[in-house]
């Protein structure tokens, strides 16, 4: 059988050549030396203990995570407090490259949040429904492949681990957040397989950490009840994590998503969340372990007769009223919009109504809403907007400044390419650098990474510039408009269907009719989410001539006539950006076609990339058609432009 060889990344052996081609010296033993040692046998540098070194890797009393990078006329020095810190100023020595050896000031960086986490929504079993990976495109799970641990996937898994690691990632959690009877087990007899992957993950700076279900006392420990209040839940729980505890000493914690789409939960007892959670928190924060607490909280068995019942508030009024109430050790994790990853929502309430409680922000870098891997969409640009919100106004923290952590659902996969589609490696890739910096620009991380991965001169950054720096403006302007979300085909979500969900249980809704569309949820007229916010933006999202155009639709509903602060008409918007969102998409293959495979620019990635973008060209067209068609049927208003609409 042929194999396909795996794609190296951000990390072709070449960005290996500045080290690997000096001489070295590492003054501690573990991954920073082998990864450096590999490198000087690949580019004919040396390892040395003695004499003189043009690179100097040493311990210091200084930074937590961060490094310092020296650089000096004959020597370059970097210096961490910690072996991680160590590898992240290893990786940023690659970043430099050549640069790293020419004299400048010194360089030193330390991380925004101290856990920067992504989590894998990996099954052991293969799901009926969701597959091997839930939501995920990029083939199957790397750590299990049909009920079996991938013991041949180990190197695999090695190098997995120095990707994440290389972009400051340093915890995982390796499991689906929807934890069913299988994956259970991987708490108690099925741990060996935790042991392993935690013995290669801790090589790269990166702890472990399990999804876990609610209702394991019951389902694992024959208890008949999961009561947090329980003492003989909490026992059950205390001496279950011990046991990990002494099989993985650095064992990260537990994530739980509780009382959500069917999972179990305190509710089901008369509980509250922070009941649940401080009970986890109790059991594991002897051994220096963690919570994650989903905030993913609302019924998804709501009548769509029901005007009153909002999503978008869900979260907000579940759990503000916990705050204060969860221990220290608890991480409420929070989406970064009320509803569910759509392409375009306004920031969480959530994340500035709970100043007691420890916040974890959530991106979504696998593309569930945002093109499935089959599309170029680069989120950096939504990401960066989130983390630079300020929910105060001008003189308040930005979001980045609010929340103790970042969290992301994982893109990647056993596909050749990592992540199906090759360029959206730049999504990983991004998240990582955001996580450790949020202040760096989604350009300038692009750049990074088209450095990197193809060593990109002139020409070909501009083009990958231009195909990929939009693509997720392009992205929002073909799909559901101003923000309004959803009309995806239901429960893949893939590709468009204007009413696939106005009519069902999980409270996401247009409601357009023949004079207008969008959801009122003011505090005058609506269901009052815009009272969630604070000052100022509870008065902008109030009001439908400040809210900003792009989420008129999430807030307000308004006849296809109204005026956009643009001076369009909404129908009128609707027509002109499927319209242009489209021709965008066809300039983006366009473009792509234009391009030659060379060098790191491989004919496999290259016909890989190819033929996705014809599949987004098509995508986006039954998208502009099915957009344009039900608006122009519903308002009857024709296109200023008579442009062919069906
Ligand atoms: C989305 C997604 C589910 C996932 C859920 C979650 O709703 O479609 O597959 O389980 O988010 O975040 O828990």
């Amino acid at each position: 059988m042929a194999t396909v060889s795996v794609h190296p990344a951000w990390l072709p052996t070449d960005v290996w050549r500045p080290i690997g081609s000096r001489r070295v010296r590492v003054d501690v033993s573990g991954t920073v030396r082998e990864e450096v040692r590999a490198a000087c046998a690949n580019h004919g540098g040396a390892l040395i203990t003695s004499g003189h070194a043009d690179l100097i890797f040493a311990l210091d009393s200084a930074d937590g995570d961060g490094y310092a990078i020296t650089r000096e006329p004959h020597a370059t020095t970097v210096t961490s407090a910690t072996h991680a810190g160590l590898l992240h100023g290893l990786f940023a020595t690659v970043r430099l490259g050549e640069a790293a050896f020419t004299p400048a000031p010194p360089l030193r960086s330390r991380p925004a949040f101290a856990r920067r986490m992504l989590d894998h929504w990996d099954n052991v079993d293969v799901h009926p429904v969701m597959g091997q990976v839930e939501r995920g495109y990029a083939g199957g799970s790397l750590f299990w492949r049909a009920g079996e641990f991938r013991h041949d996937q180990l190197p695999r898994i090695r190098d997995y681990a120095r990707l994440l690691a290389s972009i400051g990632i340093n915890a995982v959690a390796l499991n689906n957040v929807n934890v069913h009877t299988t994956e259970a087990h991987l708490l108690t007899d099925r741990l060996d397989e935790i042991v392993l992957l935690s013995e290669i993950f801790r090589g790269y700076g990166i702890r472990v950490h399990l999804a876990v279900t609610f209702a394991a006392p019951m389902l694992l420990g024959g208890l008949d009840t999961a009561d947090p209040l329980d003492p003989a839940v909490r026992a059950w729980w205390e001496v279950t994590l011990a046991q990990v505890y002494e099989r993985i000493p650095d064992f990260g914690g537990v994530l739980v998503k509780a009382d959500s789409e069917g999972r179990p939960g305190p509710f089901a007892y008369g509980r509250t969340h922070a009941d649940g959670a401080n009970m986890l928190a109790a059991a594991l924060a002897p051994h220096g372990g963690v919570v994650h607490w989903r905030a993913f909280v609302y019924n998804h068995r709501q009548d769509w007769r029901d005007r009153g019942t909002d999503r978008a508030r869900a979260a907000y009024d579940h759990f503000t009223p916990l705050d204060g109430a969860f221990a220290d050790t608890v991480i409420l994790q929070v989406k970064h919009g009320p509803m569910d990853f759509q392409p375009r929502e306004p920031v969480s309430p959530v994340l500035a109504a709970m100043p007691g409680t420890r916040l974890a922000l959530e991106l979504q870098v696998t593309q569930e809403y945002t093109g499935q891997q089959k599309h170029v969409c680069y989120l950096a640009p939504m990401w960066a907007e989130v983390l630079g919100f300020r929910p105060r106004g001008a003189e308040g923290a930005t979001i980045a400044g609010t929340v103790a952590e970042a969290v992301a659902v994982a893109n990647t996969g056993d596909d050749p390419f990592w992540t199906g589609h090759p360029l959206a490696q730049a999504n990983l890739y991004a998240f990582g650098r955001l996580a450790w910096d949020p202040t760096l620009t989604p350009a300038a991380i692009l750049d990074e990474w088209l450095g990197l991965t193809f060593d990109a001169g002139d020409g070909l950054r501009a083009a990958f510039h231009a195909i990929m720096g939009e693509s997720w403006r392009t992205y929002e302007r073909y799909t559901a408009p101003l923000g309004v979300g959803f009309m995806v085909r239901p429960g893949h979500h893939y590709g468009p269907d204007v009413d696939g969900y106005e009519y069902t249980p999980w409270g996401t809704y247009h409601f357009a009719d023949r004079d207008g569309v969008g959801v009122d949820r003011t505090v005058a007229s609506g269901t009052g989410f815009a009272g969630c916010y604070p000052y100022p933006w509870s008065e902008v999202f109030e009001s439908v001539t400040d809210t900003p155009d792009e989420l008129l639709l999430f807030l307000h509903h308004v006849p296809y006539t109204h005026r956009l602060r643009s001076g369009r008409t909404v129908i009128q918007h609707i027509y002109d950006t499927h319209f242009a969102g489209v021709a965008e998409v066809e300039r983006m293959r366009d473009l792509w076609r234009g391009l030659k495979p060379a060098g790191l620019l491989t004919p496999e990635l290259y016909a890989r990339v190819g033929e996705l973008l014809d599949e987004q060209v098509r995508c986006a067209g039954e998208w502009r058609d099915q957009v344009n068609s039900y608006f122009l049927r519903k308002s009857g208003i024709a296109d200023n432009r008579r442009r062919p609409i069906h």
